[in-house]
């Protein structure tokens, strides 16, 4: 039933991206093309109308995040840096420029985030999540995830994506294939670095602790950092 689902919905994907790629290489550039809602019903179909993930579900939001953050990480679809068939096929034949464009609508949307997880998990392991977000680990030299990702959480421009209504499933599948290699990002691939010196026990914990937080009240990403360390991870231009 779900195999289906995903089938059928990737087969729409490819006409509404198709005849989206033809329709964009008549706009002027850098304009915002019209009927970008039409064109990306491909994606909507399993990330949300308007890209806010799914209530119990894998799909991510992607809604609000930096958009060179989304244009890396569609790229990374495209090129083999992030593994994930149903997108790859999608995203296999179409241009930068496309792409920029579905990153750039995609950003400037903030629609409501979903619920946050309610699932039982003890305090010890969300305490021990809570520390490693906020603090880090010095003796480990695992830094604070707040250092990159915002005191609030919610990203940093312009390449570093928020942490909040991500359900832990998908948080700890993103640390684990970091951790095994298949996930890369742009160099300094921060996130391998860091991912590498993370046990099971580490990504449990954060992963739960991030999912519980509650919903920020301004989602919006943090301004670019003056001092760019340790920001110079993700913000390369490309
Ligand atoms: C068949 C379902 C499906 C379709 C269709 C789909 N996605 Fe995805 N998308 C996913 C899943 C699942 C992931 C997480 C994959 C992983 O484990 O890395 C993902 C990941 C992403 C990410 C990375 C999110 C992040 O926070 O790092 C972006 C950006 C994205 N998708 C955008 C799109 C866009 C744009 C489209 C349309 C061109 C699209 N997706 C179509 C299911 C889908
Ligand atoms: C040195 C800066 C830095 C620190 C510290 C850092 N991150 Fe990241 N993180 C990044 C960057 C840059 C990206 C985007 C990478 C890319 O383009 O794929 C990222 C992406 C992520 C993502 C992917 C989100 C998504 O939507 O797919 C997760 C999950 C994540 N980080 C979790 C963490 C956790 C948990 C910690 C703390 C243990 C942490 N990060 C600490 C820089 C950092």
């Amino acid at each position: 039933m779900h195999r289906r689902t995903i089938g059928s919905s990737v087969l729409f994907a490819f006409y509404v991206l198709w005849s989206g790629a033809a329709l964009a290489a008549a706009d002027a550039p850098g304009a915002m093309p019209p009927g970008m809602d039409e064109r990306v019903r491909a994606c909507t179909s399993c990330h949300g109308v308007q890209g806010q993930g799914r209530n119990n579900d894998y799909f991510p939001r992607i809604a609000g995040k930096p958009a060179d953050y989304l244009f890396n990480q569609l790229t990374a679809f495209r090129d083999g840096g992030r593994t994930y068939p149903p997108m790859g096929y999608l995203l296999a034949f179409l241009p930068d420029d496309y792409l920029r464009q579905i990153s750039e609508y995609f950003a400037a949307l903030q629609p409501p985030y979903p619920d946050a997880d309610h699932t039982e998990v003890s305090p010890k392991v969300l305490a021990a999540g809570q520390q490693l977000v906020m603090h880090g680990d010095p003796a480990r030299k695992i830094p604070a995830c707040i250092a990159c990702h915002g005191a609030r959480m919610t990203g940093t421009q312009p390449g570093i994506p928020g942490l909040l209504g991500l359900h832990a499933s998908y948080i700890a599948g993103q640390m684990g294939t970091w951790r095994s290699g298949t996930r890369r990002a742009l160099e300094p691939d921060c996130m391998h670095t860091i991912a590498v010196k993370l046990n099971d026990r580490d990504i449990t914990a954060v992963s739960s602790w991030l999912a519980r937080q509650p919903r920020p009240a301004d989602p919006r990403p943090a301004p670019a950092s003056a001092e760019r360390l340790p920001l110079a991870c993700g913000s390369q231009p490309q």
